[in-house]
């Protein structure tokens, strides 16, 4: 047998038996092969090659700009490096919106050119066609309410959402239907923990939460804010577990001042 077979694959069913014995559901994000590697191997449960690669790794300002083929890209790369984490790979904004079969054609596509387990659509009632139509097709889809960042210039602001009555209940009626329809999970964005608390009672599937607080069933964060890569963002959720900007900051400038010192490559780094 080898090594790699040895290895038991996170799957959605394994999630649900997570929130049956109420075990919490580990989530990051991962967006390459070497980094994959590590967050799977340190035990995360589900790997989101999300579209926040838009900011980090593209550097744009929203997430509306990345392309259902830089997607592919990057899903291809960390599925590689994951062997236990379920991976799942963000539809990016306009590879869905537009009509159901166009939705189907996106996920497909990400299923078969990158060989990851299942996809993630932001919003509710306004994409049920589109979401069943891809399940029907036999892809696991994760839902994505309350903070949805491809609609931001909708909302024009990134707080937290469903503060109102009338928000909450259309996020509660939202998520029953993404549960109804059979999608195997949901990330919960920014929203009150007691709705996350409410949310989670309501719906039979995990709910993962990110600035949602400690009800979710699971917790998500974007990995370079987790490893403090990312210096300027801090939303109060967010806890960072490293301070890598500070660290690669410091080896990167030692690396330049032994180039120019002509202390690197030393003897018996040369041949
Ligand atoms: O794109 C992303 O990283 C996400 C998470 C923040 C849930 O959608």
């Amino acid at each position: 047998m080898s090594a790699h077979s040895e290895v038991k694959r996170v799957t959605t069913h394994t999630l649900q038996e997570m929130k049956l014995r109420k075990e919490k559901i580990s989530c990051l994000t991962a967006y390459d092969f070497s980094l994959a590697q590590i967050v799977d191997a340190a035990g995360v449960d589900l790997i989101l090659v999300g579209d926040s690669a838009s900011n980090v790794i593209a550097g744009h300002e929203t997430t509306l700009p990345i392309t259902l083929d830089q997607m592919i890209f990057m899903a291809q790369a960390v599925v590689k490096g994951a062997r236990r984490a379920l991976v799942v790979v963000d539809l990016p904004f306009g590879s869905y919106q537009g009509n159901s079969e166009e939705a189907l054609r996106s996920a497909i596509r990400i299923m078969k050119e990158s060989g990851a387990h299942a996809v993630k659509m932001e919003g509710g009632l306004e994409i049920k066609e589109s979401i069943t139509r891809i399940l029907s097709a036999g892809v696991p889809v994760m839902g994505h309410l309350g903070l949805t960042p491809q609609s931001i210039y909708k909302f024009g602001t990134y707080t937290v959402r469903a503060k109102e009555e009338a928000e909450a209940q259309k996020l509660i009626e939202d998520a029953q239907m993404l549960d109804a329809v059979g999608c195997f999970a949901m990330v919960l964005e920014k929203i009150p923990s007691v709705l996350t608390k409410q949310v989670s009672e309501a719906v039979g599937v995990p709910t993962v939460g990110i600035g949602a607080g400690p009800h979710a069933d699971g917790q998500i964060l974007v990995l370079h804010d987790l490893l403090g890569i990312t210096k300027e963002f801090k939303p109060r959720f967010l806890r960072r577990y490293a301070d890598l900007h500070q660290t690669m900051h410091e080896a990167i400038s030692h690396y330049v001042s032994d180039v120019k010192a002509r202390e690197f490559p030393n003897q018996a780094e040369s041949y």
